[in-house]
């Protein structure tokens, strides 16, 4: 059974997600900030056959990959959960320190160490420079919009991170074939509050203006990390398709949400 590394452990999807995953009877280890928190992750663990603990620790702190990679071994975690960030709230400061370069060290960190085997980021629909075919217009207007005017230091960091974790992806499969490692890029658009509606739209989904119900994120995140075929982009909002059918067949039909994106661009871009 899995350890579950979980940065981000009281956000609400994080909140959602964790007794999603000790109810597989993975363990959680959840770093939230503040110790007044503590008992709030301690509680979801109640009934539940994995065992959840709490690591008191600021993203804030994490200022280099060796920060990360002492979280790292610390928790021994075969599978990492970055569901942090500051949310496009507060300073551009914080966003970029915490949504971007502590996002970094620990794609760096986590690809570094053997015996992590997935790492699963939460990004967002809108964290894309190249229109992908099934958009519409509309949709890349509203993409555009949300770079320029909508949430731009938030896209930046993001699309940063983004494209770090998929460059490292792509060469860790060129470099080490036989690795056995899933990168999941997990991308809902407009986050609601709100009781899980159990159907969606995921993979290559046409309509941006929708939105997405923490709660279904957080199952769809639970669904790709039991998986052992899940990897690269998933695009995610409320829609039609019950969420299991959806992660078979986007699963099982490869079907990446990366669209257009240079990857070998990314990969020159840090040198990787
Ligand atoms: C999960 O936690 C339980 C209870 O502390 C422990 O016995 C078990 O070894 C842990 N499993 C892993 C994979 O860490």
């Amino acid at each position: 059974m899995p350890q579950v590394l979980l940065l981000g452990g009281h956000g609400k999807i994080a909140l959602h997600l964790t007794p999603l995953l000790l109810a597989r009877s993975w363990n959680v280890t959840s770093v939230i900030r503040n110790a007044e928190h503590e008992a709030d992750i301690l509680a979801l663990g109640n009934g539940k056959p994995g065992k959840v603990s709490v690591l008191l620790s600021s993203l804030d702190d994490v200022k280099s990959q060796a920060d990360a990679q002492a979280v790292l071994d610390k928790v021994k975690p075969e599978y990492v959960v970055w569901a942090a960030g500051a949310g496009g709230k507060g300073a551009p400061q914080r966003t970029y320190a915490i949504d971007q370069d502590a996002a970094k060290y620990f794609i760096a960190s986590s690809f570094a160490t053997p015996s992590v085997t997935k790492f699963l980021l939460i990004s967002h629909l809108g964290s894309r420079k190249v229109k992908p075919a099934w958009f519409s217009e509309e949709a890349w207007k509203r993409t555009q919009w949300l770079w320029a005017e909508g949430l731009p230091d938030y896209c930046k960091a993001k699309y940063e991170a983004d494209q770090y974790q998929t460059a490292l992806a792509a060469v860790t499969k060129k470099r080490e074939p036989s690795r056995k490692f899933q990168s999941i890029s997990l991308r809902p658009g407009t986050l609601i509050d709100g009781p899980a509606t159990k159907k969606i739209a995921l993979g290559h989904v046409t309509a941006v203006e929708g939105s997405v119900t923490r709660e279904d994120v957080a199952i769809v995140a639970d669904r790709l990390l039991a998986r052992d075929d899940t990897e690269g982009w998933f695009d995610l909002l409320n829609g039609d398709e019950p969420i299991d059918e959806a992660v078979e067949r986007v699963a099982s039909q490869k079907i990446d949400s990366i669209g257009d994106e240079d990857v070998d661009a990314m990969i020159k871009k840090f040198g990787l």
